[in-house]
């Protein structure tokens, strides 16, 4: 099995809730009801942040015929992707998004401020206790300050930017327990290697998670915003510190900076943040997915990669293993904070970097860099021989100066190292602590700081580690709180459908929707629905009928983003797909477009060990299932017509229902701009 989404976890009680699910609470709309993993829910986020994205989420808001961002208080652009591009065409796009943004009096971070997202907490945008969004995979970032950051497709951006308004399913929380304290020289970036090659088994895919453990209280700021960071890259759907005097103490720091009269950090919100922090705790009887504990101090600096974050290797290992590098880098969100740089000083002060490797510096922001430079730390590395890089982002993402070539190896502080994002594919690519990094950069192999004294690296011992699930469905009891879920005129209180079998894991979009017809703007809905799955079973529109509901295994609607995917099931005449687990793109695009999604582990294991060993890739399976809305229960029965399954799924709030109902968001958007 690869990711395990229980979501009739929200219904073994109803009562407590986690700290996830009390910040959506608070920015759930148009409900009286509690909220739980697994509902949906209407979001108004306190902030939502494009970046140099911003453009098309401008074109497509513009072509919902809207004309005025609802609020434009919770609208924040930055540019900070393609920063080293000077093209016309990238100097024309950056001019349009500033234009826009001045005329819509949205704020505006223009190139060279620094990397949004480290914008979003230096300015206070992405707050404690709030939800803040991103049309940004890493919006996780936020977290490390204990801000709910996830991200959002261009289409919600774009929602948000007409109404406020956007939906989120909860996702299934897991708890991280980080117990114990870290040995001197094993850093926050060793925790989420670590954590990302213990727990590879797409422990977290699509989850939330809550930070938690007496390991959490000894954790700078700087360690919690590279591990929330680099959640994203273990799968999950946000990280979440808790709030701690940390981090109150770090906003009463930055107040000292902005000085009086800042509209989000000042005396009152920091108050405030103090007070809010005692209320927003976990209950007691909240109820958590999965419970993964981690001793820290079992832990040693750990290397990822080459070219996966899911291989995660002690430092010991590798380092007499002579592995020579190229190149270096210190850049990105992920590992470009003053700490980080400064980190990395101590280690290059009055060194020089190997001969034939090259070491690229980038601060996560101009604040940053006038920092670094202030305290010294960034001008030891330059005499090193360090080349610094405009503060944004740059190679981390394959832009710019100072990428991967064929052949070549190198050792980054940043956060991803899939084969060819930080250059040619035929390149190899580290990632590891600012000190491991600019340590390696001195040696011209993969080593520690500790080896320029003459000493071994950091040795290792066994890790201590645990995984729980929380509550499977098998414990789930059918309990809930009585109150019948409202629906609304036009929804329907029941689906029903046969289930079409089609056993596969991390079925991708052109399985589902192929390529070659993606661009053909002139498709007919017929034609759409005729090639639905083609790639995957070329019988399958054979086989199947309007009203059917499809039943796969994990990870659904993996890969490529095409909105096309979710559509041409619509347009093959299903209103419902279940699954073991979607891929988060496809979850969003089907709502988006008025698909409805199920995921029911339960009943995909239940169909696998009924078909086991056929080799037939649709199959009518004469199996009934019927989604009751009113009640949030899903009923299958067999060809007999005996119950084989029933279980509570997530609530559909009367807002999603009016999403489906308006034909998915973008519909909805349009009604709602017309009020
Ligand atoms: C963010 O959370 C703080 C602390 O709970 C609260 O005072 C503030 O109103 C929130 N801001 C927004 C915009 O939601
Ligand atoms: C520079 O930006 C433009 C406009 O966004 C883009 O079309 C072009 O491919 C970029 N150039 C490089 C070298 O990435
Ligand atoms: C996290 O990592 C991503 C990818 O490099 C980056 O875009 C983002 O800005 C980072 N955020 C922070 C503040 O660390
Ligand atoms: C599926 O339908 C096509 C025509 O639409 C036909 O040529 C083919 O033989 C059919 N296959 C089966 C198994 O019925």
């Amino acid at each position: 099995m690869t990711s395990i989404r229980y979501f009739s976890v929200s219904t073994v009680s109803r009562r407590g809730q986690n700290l996830t699910e009390k910040i959506v609470q608070k920015y759930a709309q148009g409900t009286n009801k509690k909220v739980f993993s697994g509902d949906y829910v209407t979001i108004k986020p306190a902030h939502c942040m494009s970046h140099d994205n911003s453009w098309p989420v401008a074109t497509k808001f513009m072509g919902l015929g809207a004309k005025h961002v609802k609020d434009n208080r919770q609208i924040v652009c930055t540019l900070d992707h393609d920063v080293q591009n000077k093209s016309e065409a990238n100097l024309k796009k950056y001019a349009n998004i500033e234009k826009f943004a001045k005329e819509q009096g949205i704020d505006f971070h223009p190139a060279g401020k620094g990397i949004g997202h480290q914008i979003m907490i230096e300015e206070g945008y992405a707050f404690p206790l709030n939800l803040t969004v991103a049309s940004d995979s890493h919006s996780n970032t936020y977290g490390g300050v204990g801000s709910l950051g996830t991200p959002v497709v261009r289409t919600d951006a774009a929602a948000i930017w007409a109404t406020g308004q956007t939906w989120w399913q909860i996702p299934p929380v897991a708890k991280v327990e980080l117990v114990g304290e870290l040995a001197p020289g094993v850093t926050g970036k060793d925790i989420i290697v670590n954590l990302c090659g213990l727990f590879n088994n797409d422990d977290v895919l699509n989850h939330a998670i809550e930070f938690t453990g007496d390991g959490v209280a000894k954790l700078p700021i700087d360690y919690r915003l590279t591990i929330a960071n680099m959640t994203t890259e273990w799968g999950a759907l946000s990280g979440v510190f808790p709030v701690d005097q940390t981090v109150v103490d770090y906003y009463k720091d930055r107040l000292k900076r902005l000085g009086n009269g800042h509209p989000r950090i000042n005396e009152e919100t920091i108050a405030q943040l103090s007070e809010d922090a005692k209320q927003y705790q976990s209950d007691p009887d909240a109820v958590y997915a999965k419970h993964l504990v981690v001793d820290l101090s079992t832990l040693s600096p750990a290397v990822s990669g080459p070219n996966s974050v899911k291989v995660s290797t002690p430092l010991a290992e590798l380092a007499p293993q002579d592995i020579k590098i190229n190149k270096a880098y210190l850049v990105s969100c992920t590992n470009s904070r003053l700490s980080d740089i400064q980190a990395a000083a101590k280690v290059l002060k009055g060194k020089k970097i190997a001969p034939g490797v090259e070491f690229y510096v980038a601060a996560a922001s101009s604040n940053v860099q006038k920092d670094a430079e202030h305290d010294g730390a960034w001008n030891d590395i330059l005499e090193a021989g360090a080349t610094p890089l405009p503060a944004g982002c740059g190679p981390c993402i394959g832009l710019g100066a100072g990428l991967l070539k064929d052949g070549e190896v190198g050792i980054s502080a940043t956060n991803r190292n899939f084969k060819g994002r930080m250059g040619s594919k035929d390149a190899l690519a580290y990632l590891a602590s600012p000190e491991v990094v600019a340590a390696s950069a001195v040696l011209g192999r993969i080593g520690g700081p500790e080896e320029l004294e003459g000493k071994p690296v950091h040795p290792t011992v066994p890790v201590k580690k645990s995984i729980q699930s929380g509550s499977s469905a098998a414990t789930a009891t059918t309990e809930d709180d009585g109150a019948a879920v409202e629906v609304l005129d036009g929804f329907p209180k029941q689906i029903t459908g046969e289930l079409i079998l089609c056993d596969a894991d991390n079925i991708n979009t052109d399985g589902i929707y192929p390529g070659k017809y993606t661009y053909q703007d002139d498709i007919t809905k017929d034609e759409m629905a005729r090639v639905c799955m083609e790639n995957y079973d070329g019988e399958f529109k054979n086989k199947t009928k309007a009203g059917d509901i499809i039943i796969s295994g994990y990870n659904f609607g993996t890969g490529s983003s095409r909105e096309q995917a979710a559509t041409c099931i619509l347009a093959r005449g299903m209103k419902l797909i279940v699954a073991g687990s979607f891929g988060n793109i496809f979850s969003r695009n089907s709502i988006n477009n008025a698909l409805l999604t199920l995921e029911i582990p339960d009943l995909i294991n239940k169909l696998r060990e009924k078909y086991k060993g056929s080799d037939e890739l649709t199959i009518r399976t004469g199996w009934t299932l019927t989604y009751d809305v009113t009640k949030a229960q899903v009923t299958v029965t067999d060809e007999n017509g005996d119950v084989v399954l029933q279980q509570k799924v997530g609530e559909l709030g009367t807002n999603l229902q009016d999403i489906i109902v308006k034909g998915g968001l973008e519909g909805w958007v349009k009604e709602e701009i017309k009020k």
